[in-house]
C-alpha cells in the first residue's frame, strides 16, 4: 500500500482528575501502532484533548468555588508530564473548550439540521428541587430499566452497556442532594437517528471495511451494533441538548440551550487535529480529504455507542471535509481477580506500583503483549513478575549483556567488522531473521503485538542458544578460528539490532539505548523498517559499550 496519512486518536479523557491505569493502557495501545506505523514510512497525526464540558465538571469546580475554566486549566497542565513519563508520543493535547471545538460542534450541528436530523420536542426531565437545576444523566443512579443492575447511572448501564433514558431508571435518586428527583419539561433538541437513511449508513458503516480493507469495527463490537441496530433498525432518537446551568457549548440559536458533552467530544478529536494542523502549516480540510488518510479511534468498550452509532451517523450527515471513521478500535477492561478493576471497587492498581516494579518500559511490555488488546485482560503481580523476569531479563537483557560483553572482550571494546566469510558459515540466526520482519508487521498492523512479540523473541532465544552452541570463549582461544569468533559475534550483534529495531515500539526507550550500545543510534529515527532490518547491514569496527543491565531481574 502506498504512504498511508493516520489521523489517530485515542477516547478524550474527562478532565475531573488524573489518568488512572486504564487511560493509560489504551494510549500505550495506540502509541505502539503509531511508532509502529511512523517507522513504516507512515505519516500519521496523533492526537489527543480533554474531555471539559459537563455537568460533573462544573459541580467539581463548583465545589471547589473556581470556575470550570480554572479547574480544566489545572487537569491540563498536569496532563503533559505524565504523557512523557509513560513515553506517550502524541503530536498534540487540546481541549473541548477550545474556540476550534465551539466552531466545529457548531458546524456539525448546523449541517445535520440541514439534514432534517434535528428537532425539537418538549420533555419532562429530572429536576432537583433543592438543588435548582435539571439533573444530568450522571447525577440520577438508579437500577438498570434492562438488566436490573442496582447503582446504574442515569445514561447507561456498565454492567449490560445499555443506554437509556433517565426517566426509565428504576427508583431514581439525585446524586447530589440524595432526594428523589420530580420530573419538569423542558425543550430538548434531537438527533434523529430512528432516521431511516442513519439506520440504512449505520447497518452499511458498521458491517464495512476501512481504506486499508480490514474490517471497521472487530467482530464482538459488529455483534453489538447489530443487536442495538436490530432487525427491524430501532434506533433511538438521540437527546442532544442541555438546559443551563451547564458547562458546554451553546447551541446556535437557542438561549439557555448547550450542547450535551458528548455531542461536543468527538467532535474534539477534529478539534484537536485542526489546531495541530494549524501549529504544524498543514491544511485540516485538505488533510481529511487526502485520498491516502485514514481516521482511527482507539476506544475501550464502554463508548462503543457513542462511536460506533452516534459518531459515524454524525460525521456522515455534515458532509465534506468530515469523514467517517476508517476503524474504532475497542479494547476491553483490565480485570484483577475477575472483576472490572475500578476505584470504586477498591481493586485498582495504581500506575506507579507497577512502575516502581518494572519500569516504565517493562509495564508496557507486559501489558501489551501479556493483556490481549481487543479483550478483558486478568492481570497480576505474580504474572508481572513472570513476564519479566523470562522475557526481558533473562532472554533479552541477558543477549544484550553477554554479546556486547564479548564482544568488547575479544575485540577490543569494538564490534567485530563484518567477516569477509560472511556467508561460509552456517548462520542459524540470518535464517530465523529471514521474513521476521513481514511477520512481525503483518500482526502489528492488526494490532497482535502479543504475536508481534513471539516472533521477536523467537530471534532472541535462538541468539541465547546460539551463545551456548558455538561457545565464543572456546573459539576464542584458538588462533584459527579467529573468523569463526568474528562471525559469531557479528550475527549476536545482529540480531540484538533488528530486535531492538522491531521492539522499537513496544519499548522505545530501551530499544533506543541497545541500539546505542551498538553504537547504532542514527537508526533509531527510521521510517524504513523492512530496509533497517536487512541482515547483515551493520558495519561493525564500532565501538560497544556494555553498560548497566538495561532489565535487571526481580528478585
Ligand atoms: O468516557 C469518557 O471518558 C469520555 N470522556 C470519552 C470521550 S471520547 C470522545 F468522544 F471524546
Ligand atoms: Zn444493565
Amino acid at each position: 500500500m502506498s504512504q498511508r496519512n493516520l489521523f489517530v486518536t485515542t477516547a478524550l479523557p474527562y478532565a475531573n482528575g488524573a489518568f488512572h491505569i486504564g487511560h493509560i493502557m489504551e494510549y500505550i495501545q495506540a502509541d505502539i501502532w503509531v511508532r509502529h506505523e511512523r517507522m513504516s514510512g507512515n505519516r500519521v497525526h496523533f492526537v489527543g484533548a480533554d474531555d471539559v464540558h459537563g455537568a460533573p465538571i462544573m459541580i467539581a469546580a463548583q465545589k471547589r468555588g473556581i470556575t470550570p475554566q480554572a479547574f480544566v486549566a489545572e487537569i491540563a497542565a498536569g496532563r503533559k508530564q505524565y504523557l512523557d513519563g509513560f513515553h506517550i508520543s502524541f503530536d498534540h493535547w487540546h481541549s473541548t473548550d477550545a474556540p476550534e471545538n465551539h466552531e466545529l460542534s457548531q458546524e456539525v450541528y448546523r449541517r445535520l439540521k440541514a439534514a432534517g436530523l434535528i428537532y425539537t420536542k418538549e420533555i419532562e426531565q429530572f429536576y432537583d428541587t433543592s438543588k435548582k437545576m435539571f439533573l444530568a444523566d450522571r447525577f440520577i443512579k438508579g437500577t438498570c430499566p434492562r438488566c436490573g443492575a442496582p447503582d446504574q447511572y442515569g445514561d447507561n448501564c456498565e454492567k449490560c452497556s445499555a443506554v437509556y433514558s433517565p426517566t426509565e431508571v428504576v427508583n431514581p435518586y439525585s446524586t447530589l442532594s440524595g432526594t428523589t428527583p420530580v420530573l419538569k419539561k423542558s425543550t430538548h433538541y434531537f438527533f434523529r437517528l430512528s432516521d431511516p437513511k442513519c439506520v440504512e449508513f449505520l447497518r452499511a458503516w458498521t458491517q464495512g471495511c476501512g481504506r486499508d480493507g480490514q474490517p471497521t469495527v472487530q467482530a464482538e463490537v459488529l455483534a453489538k451494533d447489530s443487536e442495538w441496530l436490530g432487525p427491524d433498525g430501532n434506533l433511538a432518537d438521540w437527546d442532544i441538548s442541555r438546559d443551563e446551568p451547564y458547562f458546554g457549548i451553546a447551541i446556535p440559536d437557542a438561549p439557555g440551550k448547550y450542547f450535551y458533552v458528548w455531542l461536543d467530544a468527538p467532535v474534539g478529536y477534529l478539534a484537536s487535529f485542526k489546531a495541530y494542523c494549524e501549529k504544524n502549516g498543514l491544511n485540516f480540510e485538505e488533510e481529511l480529504l487526502k485520498e491516502n488518510t485514514e481516521q482511527i479511534h482507539f476506544i475501550g468498550k464502554d463508548i462503543i455507542y457513542f462511536h460506533t452509532l452516534f459518531w459515524p451517523a454524525m460525521l456522515h450527515f455534515s458532509g465534506k471535509p468530515f469523514r467517517v471513521p476508517d476503524h474504532v478500535n475497542v479494547h476491553g477492561f483490565m480485570t484483577v481477580n475477575g472483576q472490572k478493576m475500578s476505584k470504586s471497587r477498591g481493586n485498582a492498581i495504581a500506575p506507579q506500583d507497577v512502575i516502581d516494579m518494572l519500569g516504565v518500559e517493562g509495564y508496557r511490555y507486559y501489558f501489551m503483549t501479556d493483556v490481549v488488546p481487543g479483550t478483558d485482560g486478568a492481570i497480576s503481580f505474580d504474572r508481572m513478575e513472570q513476564v519479566y523476569n523470562a522475557d526481558l531479563a533473562n532472554s533479552w537483557g541477558n543477549l544484550i549483556s553477554r554479546s556486547l560483553n564479548m564482544s568488547g572482550k575479544y575485540f577490543d571494546g569494538c564490534a567485530p567488522a563484518k567477516p569477509a566469510s560472511f556467508d561460509a558459515f552456517d548462520n542459524p540466526l540470518a535464517k530465523i531473521a529471514d521474513g521476521l520482519v513481514d511477520r512481525y508487521m503483518a500482526k502489528m498492523d492488526v494490532l497482535d503485538y502479543g504475536g508481534a512479540k513471539d516472533e521477536v523473541m523467537e530471534l532472541i532465544h535462538a541468539a541465547n542458544h546460539y551463545i551456548e552452541d558455538s561457545e565464543p570463549w572456546a573459539l576464542a582461544k584458538d588462533e584459527a578460528k579467529a573468523d569463526e569468533l568474528a562471525f559469531v559475534i557479528y550475527n549476536l550483534l545482529e540480531a540484538i539490532r533488528i530486535a531492538a529495531h522491531l521492539l522499537m515500539p513496544l519499548m522505545p526507550q530501551t530499544s533506543a539505548e541497545a541500539l546505542r550500545r551498538l553504537f547504532c543510534e542514527d537508526e533509531a529515527a527510521t521510517d524504513d523498517l523492512t530496509g533497517i532490518c536487512a541482515w547483515g547491514l551493520l558495519a561493525g569496527g564500532q565501538p560497544v559499550e556494555k553498560g548497566d543491565p538495561l532489565f535487571p531481574r526481580l528478585a
